[in-house]
């Protein structure tokens, strides 16, 4: 029996996780799309579904096996109605995982790690006969092999290094996604120039450490992060340039020099310091102190004073006490951030980490999580409420959730709803913020943008 309905076979691809699989979503989409398959957003109707996985936390990688329950159940539907459905697993999952989901989850077709989800077709084809791994870290660049971009927006992220050498002893990131690799300036440009040319007015380079990249210049010498930025920076229709995540570690004085120098470079900083106490970072491998973070900071505000910060924290590593925990609470004060995303520690199978045994019970780590989350939520409040009655460049990203609105983003990455025709999607609007939300801000387009 044939696939589908023949030429009109359809893919939903489902994302978790960080903006690389958001990105990786994308170029897989790109990839079926090459083969004839359309975009849909609902299981239901697809021939090819893709769960694109995260592996970072234990909760993360439990949803995998939660909604391959469910799609079993999809897949014999539709098999009782003569469709037939691929399932396949990709992302970090997959990679850790690799064989043994087959066996937990019988109904998936393929697993395919993310540096082979360029070979999508034949793996779906061969899986015709026999469900397929692919997991192997391949000699081939997938970047060389992918087509060209079709899913297109106002705003569009861009791989530009993955992998990571760090090995911060909780994280998988390293095993999943290997050794740092960068993609040359020129690869990078002629991705940016396409994506400006379907329409996208902001750029955010992204990598699991992406101000370590290190790639070809356009000279064939070495090329920072910075030196990358300005190229992608110059590119006319280009309006805004952001780049994450980053370490510490990698903050060269020149990155930080780019925040005063490279105006489309937008005032926001997403910087991960997991903790504010020296002995837990020595535990967690992250090589540098709280202090030498916040001279960081100190040397980053000097540039741009109006940065907003942002971070990853980890409470409950193993070992840490309550004095510890308060250290990363004052480190927090101190430095305050617009925005941050904070976790308990979870153990990841094959992390230096997870073999330690002083593990914090799980309603300590609850409490502590609850604390980080009450102060940081307080700094984002007052952050948001900061901008009312100011008048903020927004820049119009689509359609508002009301008719007549349109929704967009400030410099500092604030959603910000208001009213104006969708004609100014893709533009930059001066906004008057009236009202800040939990979530977005509200505001008026300033009328007299000329004069204001
Ligand atoms: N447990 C909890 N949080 C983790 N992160 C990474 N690994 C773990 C883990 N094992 C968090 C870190 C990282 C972010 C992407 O996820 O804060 O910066
Ligand atoms: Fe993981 Fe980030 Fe540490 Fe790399 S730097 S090991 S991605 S937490």
């Amino acid at each position: 029996m044939r696939v589908g309905t023949g030429l009109l076979k359809k893919a939903f691809v489902k994302s978790y996780g960080c903006q690389m699989n958001a990105y990786d979503a994308t170029r897989m989409a790109d990839v079926l799309g090459a083969e004839g398959y359309t975009a849909t957003d609902t299981a239901e109707d697809a021939d090819v579904v893709i769960l694109n996985t995260c592996h970072i936390r234990e909760k993360a990688a439990d949803k995998v096996y939660s909604e391959l329950g469910r799609l079993r159940v999809l897949k014999a539907a539709r098999a009782e109605a003569g469709q037939e459905t691929r399932i396949v697993v990709a992302g970090c999952v997959a990679q850790a995982e690799g064989a043994e989901i087959l066996s937990r989850a019988p109904t998936v077709d393929v697993v395919v790690g993310p540096q082979n989800y360029h070979r999508l077709p034949d793996l779906l084809a061969r899986s015709r006969t026999k469900r397929v791994v692919d997991t192997e870290f391949p000699v081939e660049n997938k970047f060389d092999h992918l087509p060209t971009r079709r899913t297109l927006g106002v705003t569009a992220f861009l791989t530009v290094q993955e992998g990571c050498d760090k090995f911060c002893a909780f994280c998988v990131v390293p095993y999943t996604r290997g050794a740092e690799v960068s993609r040359s300036v020129a690869a990078i440009r002629a991705e940016a120039e396409r994506l400006i040319a379907g329409g996208a007015r902001e750029i955010t380079l992204i990598g699991q450490n992406v101000n370590a990249y290190h790639g070809v210049g356009l000279d064939g010498g070495a090329a920072t992060l910075p030196d990358l930025m300005r190229t992608i920076a110059a590119l006319p229709g280009l309006l805004r340039l952001r780049y994450t995540t980053s370490h510490p570690n990698d903050m060269a004085p020149d990155l930080v020099a780019a925040h005063g120098d490279i105006p489309a470079l937008m005032p926001f900083l997403h910087l991960p310091v997991q903790s504010g106490s020296d002995r837990v970072l020595k535990a967690m491998n992250r090589k540098h102190t709280a202090d030498a973070y916040r001279a960081l900071i100190a040397e980053v505000r000097a540039v741009r004073p109006d940065i907003a910060l942002s971070s990853d924290f980890i409470v409950g590593f193993p070992g840490e006490t309550e004095a510890e925990f308060a250290e990363t609470m004052r480190l927090v004060a101190e430095i305050g951030f617009a925005s941050a995303y904070s976790f308990k520690y979870s153990p990841r199978p094959g992390t230096p980490a997870a073999e330690w045994a002083d593990a914090v019970p799980e309603d300590v780590k609850s409490a502590r999580l609850q604390a980080l989350q009450a102060l940081l939520d307080e700094q984002r409040h007052a952050f948001n409420a900061s901008f009312v009655g100011a008048t903020v460049d927004v820049l119009v990203e689509k359609a508002g959730r009301h008719p007549g609105q349109v929704a967009g983003k400030t410099p500092h990455l604030l959603p910000v709803q208001f009213d104006a025709p969708t004609s100014t999607i893709g533009t930059v609007v001066p906004v008057r913020i009236v009202r800040a939300g939990s979530n977005s801000l509200f505001g008026e387009a300033v009328a007299d943008a000329a004069a204001a």
